[in-house]
């Protein structure tokens, strides 16, 4: 089988700058650039007005830049845009209802705010959490985002079609700057399965694919169009915050032509180190500040993947120069992320795994049909020590995985004992990525931690957050054909 990802063309993962905020563990041995200003002080919550979002999921034909014409059936969250973007004030609260028109019977539709450390129960994990939201239905979300940052929300089943169809939206938490930077933009990106002579979706999810790295998308967009050039100010520190939806493909990311500093990772603050290569799998989020090219002049947004690197974005400088002396970039504000305790962590190994239909796969890129409403699945290529979500519904879940104590520190190994990437995912906490035993890890703060190939990667986190939370990865084949799990915090 080819090896999915030449990790060793490059170095990858930038290895130094000083991990962010309050958490003490080791810190990184100085490898990267790192830039000059260390993060300043915590954001303070301010006092504001509640934010009201409306949100509709229903389908609705769209032409986006990138599809030439053509109309495609999208499933989206708003009448006035296919991709809402949701900025809101640290501290206030965000009340959020959701109706669910979609055009399919028994097709329900709840919310999970992916990365938000919030109650349980506004966790929008159907039945695990709450009662499916099925159409005609309404929902009621209402929670204050507890760390400022990029974010992103979506549904909680049947995941590969519904992110397939283009049913997402982000959340942004504001106040996490020092000075400000000269633009701040969000730059999506995603592949899109669709035949666009024909007008139609291909199958979002294949055994072929389900089984091995995931079913790619033919057409590749940033914003939702193909290398889609934007108008930055010259000379100029602009933030761009980097979010790969993509139901399943990852990307190597990099610039071409331009300087450019990480500042966060999932949203919350990192000492800013220079951008080299940053692996992306789905559901992470990367914030960089680029000093952009003089008028007239272009750099590029890049996946280095691809034996042909592949430009996913064209920044193009304009107008008087901002900027004068040498790139240092403004760091952020320092996330509040409780501190595990290593020394007392109750240490344990979560094995990801093919299961043995998993070995004995078809090699057929037939669709397996429709993984329904119901998140049935109807083969189980992956396991979570040793177990896979069973082929039935979120209705039927199986016992917990873990039960952890609140208020304890834990220390999970997560081992991949396959030859395919896992972007694992845990609800309800932010974690911290201690190291790996494969590569040389920045040690960071996040929400969803990439496992390559025989990886294992050591993770820490307070179990501060009381209810049922899940753990998966978050390539959504293979979260729906076993590679899912569920913990309890009490
Ligand atoms: Cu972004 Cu359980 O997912
Ligand atoms: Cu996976």
């Amino acid at each position: 089988m080819r090896n999915p990802l030449p990790l060793n063309r490059r170095r990858f993962l930038a290895g130094g700058a000083a991990l962010a905020g309050a958490a003490g563990f080791a810190l990184g041995s100085g490898r990267a650039p790192a830039y000059g200003q260390p993060l300043a002080a915590p954001a303070v919550p301010g006092v504001f007005p509640d934010v009201e979002l409306s949100l509709v999921a229903a389908e609705r034909p769209s032409v986006l830049p990138a599809f030439a014409g053509n109309e495609l059936p999208l499933w989206t969250f708003s009448p006035d845009t296919w991709l809402p973007i949701v900025r809101m004030p640290y501290g206030a609260r965000l009340n959020t209802t959701i109706r669910n028109d979609l055009p399919r019977a028994e097709e329900h539709a709840s919310i999970h705010w992916h990365g938000i450390r919030l109650p349980n129960d506004q966790d929008g994990v159907p039945y695990l959490v709450q009662e499916p939201v099925f159409p005609g239905d309404s929902f009621r979300y209402s929670f204050v985002p507890p760390d400022t940052g990029t974010f992103f929300f979506h549904t909680h089943c049947n995941t590969a079609e519904h992110i397939g169809r283009g049913l997402i939206g982000i959340l942004i938490v504001e106040g996490d700057t020092t000075e400000p930077y000269d633009a701040d933009e969000v730059v999506l990106v995603r592949d899109w399965r669709v035949d666009l002579a024909a007008g139609v979706f291909l199958p979002f999810t294949t055994n072929r694919g389900a089984g091995r790295a995931g079913t790619y998308g033919p057409l590749r967009t940033a914003n939702g169009a193909v290398n889609p050039e934007m108008v930055l100010p010259a000379v100029a520190d602009c933030r761009l915050r980097i979010i790969n939806v993509d139901p399943t493909r990852p990307i190597d990311f990099g610039i071409e032509g331009a300087e450019a500093a990480i500042i966060a990772i999932d949203g919350l603050a990192v000492v800013p180190f220079s951008l080299d290569r940053w692996i992306m799998a789905p559901a992470m989020r990367i914030d960089i500040v680029v000093r952009t090219p003089r008028d007239g002049g272009v750099a590029r947004l890049v996946d280095f993947r691809p034996d042909d690197p592949l430009a996913i974005a064209t920044i193009r400088g304009a107008g008087e120069a901002r900027r004068t002396g040498p790139f240092d970039p403004a760091p952020l504000r320092a996330p509040v992320v409780p501190e595990p305790d290593l020394g007392a962590a109750a240490t344990r190994t979560i094995t990801f795994a093919a299961s043995e239909d998993g070995d004995l796969l078809p090699a057929e890129d037939a669709a397996f049909g429709f993984l329904g409403p119901l998140c049935l699945s109807f083969n189980d290529f992956w396991t979570i020590d040793a177990t896979g979500w069973p082929a039935g519904d979120h209705a039927t879940a199986p016992p917990p995985l873990a039960e952890l104590v609140r208020g304890q520190s834990y220390r999970w190994l997560l081992r991949n004992t396959t030859q395919h990437l896992h972007p694992i995912h845990i609800h309800g906490h932010t974690f911290a990525v201690l190291r790996s035993d494969k590569r040389t890890l920045l040690p960071h703060h996040a929400d969803t931690v990439l496992l390559i190939e025989d990886e294992t990667v050591e993770v820490a986190f307070v179990a501060d957050n009381p209810g049922r939370w899940m753990l998966h990865c978050h390539v959504a084949e293979h979260q729906e054909t076993g590679m899912m799990a569920y913990f309890t915090v009490t």
